[in-house]
């Protein structure tokens, strides 16, 4: 099959957030921190209605529905997910409520998890789907969600929740570039989540943020040798059009982007450095290993990469700056900000590069190929016209307090786990089409009901 990459992609997150300002006043922290600092500006979160399960359900009919796609149509369903509410049956079974109604029930695929990166696995299994001999021709589903808590503390603003659905399969409007993929994958104890009593990881932030850089250089370089070995040519940001990251907090994003620009500047030829940036020189000799956290690098890089920045990442960061790291979906809501957030002239044809990161570790980047095809008919319109609730619905959604976010979340910890279980939260300003936990029953068994 030609062409095989992303038909549609839907976008979910929940109907109230709390405002970053308002919670640096609450966590009493200095003015701008979370906003300037961490670049957040809103914070997506789930009350007692919404678990992994509904926030899967919910945007995997929702695109169902605005695509018109058959149950039938579907030949594989993969979910992402580090939002783990049961150790044995899969978020994936769950979803199987959607098929089994209309007789569907060969569909293959489960669940995968690793941190933020469990979307990125699940997508890269149903490409390998698509075009292996397994392959019968039907459409892939990939839907990755998370719930993204954190304990009270210097992690908690960098939360956020909500879910994607794309559909795979061949003669794609956004097509996965073949035999440039480049992963590094490593041990690492910088975020996971051994305690399964509570929703809140176990996080050495600094360590985080170390991993994820070192995740980007090496990917990075990986991936410019393996294009060069296979055409010859060398890449660097002027390769790309646009750049989506994985987005823990929008600031990372930023100094990612640096990043990339300092690697190109570590390889380029100390002649051309001496000619062209000889006050730059004396950052060429220096290990990148050591450079995580050098804010001398750091600041030259920002600034001389801002105005690329702007032009190529900035208008990806719409809901990750509104909603906070969902997780898995985080660097698919970077696809769907751009795809809204540019004109449809400008995104036809042209080349994306994707890093996608999960603690632990596991990191892989990969590039995109916008179709040339943008008439009002062609399937890119199509992507793009259907991602225009989006802002809609951000500007729709409450806003809650700190004070009551926070009893949200302490009432989260107490019921973790605890059964029978009837949720509280009123269901009268979810969005239409979401589904929501009607009760957990004394074995454990989750009921759901759609508004
Ligand atoms: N105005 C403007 N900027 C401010 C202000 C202010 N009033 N106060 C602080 N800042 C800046 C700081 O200078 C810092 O900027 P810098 O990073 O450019 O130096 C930034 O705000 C953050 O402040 P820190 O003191 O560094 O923040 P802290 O250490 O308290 O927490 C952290 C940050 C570690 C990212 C924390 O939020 C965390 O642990 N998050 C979860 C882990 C995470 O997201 N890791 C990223 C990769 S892994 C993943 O995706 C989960």
């Amino acid at each position: 099959p030609r062409d095989v990459g992303i038909k549609a992609i839907e976008i979910y997150f929940p109907a109230q957030y709390v405002e970053q300002t308002e919670l640096e006043h609450f966590d009493g922290v200095s003015a701008g921190k979370y906003t300037i600092g961490l670049g957040q500006c809103r914070m997506g979160f789930c009350n007692d209605r919404e678990d992994i399960n509904s926030l899967c359900l919910t945007v995997a009919h929702r695109l169902m529905d605005r695509y018109n796609i058959k149950p039938e149509d579907i030949g594989r369903l993969e979910v992402g997910t580090e939002t783990i509410i049961d150790k044995s049956k899969s978020v994936k079974s769950v979803l199987m409520q959607l098929f089994e109604p209309y007789d569907c029930t060969d569909v293959e695929g489960a669940d995968t998890t690793n941190a933020c990166y469990g979307g990125t696995a699940a997508l890269l299994n149903a490409v390998s789907w698509i075009e292996s001999s397994a392959w019968d021709g039907r459409l892939a589903l990939v839907v990755a969600g998370d719930n993204a808590v954190y304990s009270p503390g210097s992690a908690r603003p960098t939360g956020g929740a909500g879910a994607v659905a794309m559909l795979i399969g061949p003669d794609a409007p956004l097509i996965i570039d073949r035999g440039v993929r480049a992963s590094c994958m490593k041990h690492v104890y910088d975020f996971y989540k051994p305690n399964l009593k509570s929703e809140y990881p176990t996080v050495d932030g600094k360590l985080s943020v170390q991993c994820y850089l070192n995740a980007l250089d090496t990917c990075y370089q990986t991936y410019c040798k393996k294009v060069k070995n296979k055409y010859n040519c060398d890449v660097t940001l002027n390769s790309f059009d646009a750049f989506l990251f994985h987005s823990p907090y929008c600031k990372l994003v930023q100094k990612s982007f640096a990043r990339l620009a300092f690697i190109d500047f570590l390889n380029t030829s100390k002649k051309e450095v001496s000619e062209k940036y000889p006050e730059l020189a004396q950052f060429h000799d220096i290990k990148v290993e050591d450079t995580y956290f050098n804010k001398d690098i750091e600041k030259v890089f920002v600034n001389l990469s801002k105005p690329d920045f702007l032009q190529k990442t900035q208008p990806s960061l719409m809901i990750a700056n509104q909603v906070g790291n969902m997780y898995t979906p985080s660097v698919y809501t970077g696809l769907a900000s751009l795809l809204i957030n540019k004109p449809i002239k400008e995104l036809a044809g042209t080349k994306v590069g994707v890093f996608s990161y999960g603690s632990g570790f596991c990191s892989t980047m990969y590039s995109l190929t916008i179709t040339k095809e943008c008439n009002e008919k062609s399937d890119l319109m199509k992507i793009v016209s259907s991602l225009s609730y989006i802002k809609k619905e951000l500007d729709a959604r409450q806003k809650i307090s700190p004070e009551d976010y926070t009893k949200v979340l302490e009432w989260r910890e107490q019921n973790c786990h605890t059964v029978p279980f009837s949720p509280q939260s009123s269901i009268k300003n979810m969005f239409p089409g979401s589904y929501y936990l009607v009760q957990v029953d004394e074995k454990y068994r989750r009921t759901y009901n759609r508004v």
